[in-house]
């Protein structure tokens, strides 16, 4: 399949399940309230007034925990449901429908708006292409911005790890890239594609758009806010998800 049709299918995924993501997820769901939201809060060390993009906005709940925190929110979004979720949930912050694998709808919005913070939370992995919005923060960021983007942790949390009695985890696949269709959430009603990638291919490509890497987070779940079933309650040491923080050195010399 072209890479334009793998795109357009993973949009009208999220465009169908927009409705269901908003109804299971409002103003965050565990993972966001428990750890995610509070690591993203600090590595984008807000100290009020600051703009930020939110990359892949969902429903808004992170956008709205931001404006909560003092800052200015724009945030966009490849699918029109969530993005009317989003509009119906908060009050005071634009949102726009954008494709973040669009590089030139990037660099448009980048001649009207450019940004204190990027953060892009929970996105890339769903992302088939991720080249076009790393070339973009170069022009999306301003003078001495931050760019913080969350993903699954791509070696304890992927479609390629195998959950084994006793909080073992057996790991299949970490280095290609893969493509899988599979359900995130229980109760999900349609599978979505999710892009595996080694942590390298972040990181490396990062490094080639002359960025340098500031803050590194690996948050663990507390099992006693989750069902002692969950299979993450019985992990408590080993972290769902990663968090980064990106700079351009040279505007900090
Ligand atoms: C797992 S949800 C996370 C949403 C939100 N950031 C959160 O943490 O609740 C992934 C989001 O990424 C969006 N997304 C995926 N690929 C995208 C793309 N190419 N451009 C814009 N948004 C995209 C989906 O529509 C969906 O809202």
């Amino acid at each position: 399949m072209k890479k334009e049709d793998v795109n357009k299918e993973c949009q009208q995924i999220w465009e169908d399940l927009g409705p269901w993501w908003d109804a299971s997820v409002e103003d965050g769901d565990y993972f966001h309230r428990a750890f995610v939201f509070p690591n993203i809060e600090k590595l984008l060390d807000l100290r009020g007034g600051e703009l930020i993009l939110d990359a892949g906005c969902g429903n808004g709940a992170l956008s709205r925990y931001m404006t909560k925190k003092g800052a200015e929110v724009f945030g966009v979004d490849f699918s029109s449901s969530l993005i009317k979720q989003a509009e119906e949930r908060s009050q005071g912050i634009q949102y726009e429908k954008m494709d973040l694998t669009d590089g030139a709808k990037l660099r448009k919005l980048a001649q009207f708006k450019t940004f204190d913070r990027v953060v892009c939370s929970m996105v890339l992995h769903d992302m088939s292409n991720i080249c076009p919005f790393f070339e973009s923060l170069q022009f999306l960021m301003k003078p001495k911005g931050y760019f913080v983007f969350s993903i699954p942790h791509p070696c304890f949390n992927s479609p390629f790890v195998l959950f084994e009695p006793q909080g073992c985890l057996t790991v299949k696949n970490y280095i290609h890239m893969e493509t899988s269709k599979l359900l995130s959430k229980p109760g999900q009603p349609i599978e979505q594609l999710v892009f595996h990638r080694p942590i390298q291919e972040y990181f490396n490509l990062l490094i080639a758009q002359g960025m340098i890497m500031t803050g590194f987070e690996e948050p663990c779940v507390d099992p006693k806010m989750l069902p002692e079933k969950s299979l993450w309650a019985q992990r408590p040491e080993i972290p769902p998800a990663l968090i980064s923080r990106w700079v351009f050195p040279s505007q900090f010399l």
